[in-house]
């Protein structure tokens, strides 16, 4: 299984800290944003990563992270995101890199106290489809919100007024290949993006999602100055990818 970073985007939420870099290089406690999807990553065995990039400052993603050594990665490449098209047309950029495998997909601000290690070997069992994790949070409407019967999720809904659970989708998501079908036929949203909410929705009409409930805390360190303040004091108090 290979994966994938998306580091995209302008930022905007986080202005001025992003005026003249992008939000993913920012640091929370003593490294840069975007190491610790890539250690979430390389803890569950993945050996192979693109980091999709966009903005203001893609070359500064070579300038640190280079060819993936310092994550011990046999391969580090690269992809470049013209605009703010949302985080599936990021994902799309990714279909010759994946070449026909499995992926995991991680967000480039989302960090995570522990690991993912049983959801990927759960889903290289999985024949095909896609598995979300879901972690339950106190404001879910900020987030992608599943609506479930029982242990099935039926729909996803992209920061609804009225969430109905207190589930928040995080953003590791794992899918087979068919996922670049699947971009290829979404439309874009009110915001004018691509959005993997909807690429989610695919596959729960198909009937092949499932989910596991993350362990440990989860926080989009780039969604807010707050987050981004809160990413650094739980990095602090517990660490991060701790396996
Ligand atoms: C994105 C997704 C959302 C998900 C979140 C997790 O939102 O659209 O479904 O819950 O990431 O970090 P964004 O932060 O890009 O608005």
């Amino acid at each position: 299984m290979k994966g994938v970073v998306l580091a995209g985007g302008f930022g905007t939420r986080l202005l001025p800290l992003t005026k003249v870099t992008n939000k993913h290089l920012l640091p929370v406690y003593d490294k840069p944003l975007i190491y610790y999807p890539i250690q979430t990553l390389v803890d569950a065995g993945i050996r192979e990563v693109m980091v999709v990039t966009g903005g203001n400052n893609p070359g500064d993603f070579l300038r640190l992270l280079g060819n993936g050594k310092d994550f011990d990665l046999k391969q580090l490449s690269y992809a470049y995101q013209e605009g703010a098209g949302g985080i599936a047309e990021a994902l799309n950029l990714a279909e010759d890199f994946a070449d026909g495998e499995k992926i995991i997909v991680i967000l480039g601000d989302n960090i995570i106290e522990k690991h993912i290690l049983k959801a990927k070997q759960d889903f290289e069992k999985q024949k095909r489809g896609a598995k979300i994790m879901l972690k339950e949070v106190p404001e879910p409407q900020h987030f992608g919100v599943p609506q479930l019967d029982g242990k099935k999720v039926v729909r996803i809904e992209e920061k609804p007024k009225k969430p109905k659970s207190q589930y928040a989708v995080i953003g590791i998501y794992l899918y087979d290949n068919q996922v670049f079908d699947m971009i290829r036929t979404l439309d874009r949203s009110d915001r004018g993006e691509l959005e993997i909410t909807d690429v989610n929705n695919r596959y729960i009409e198909q009937g092949t999602m499932t989910w596991d409930e993350l362990d440990g805390w989860w926080i989009d360190a780039g969604s807010s100055h707050e987050h981004l303040y809160r990413a650094t004091q739980l990095v602090v108090k517990t660490g991060a990818n701790n396996v």
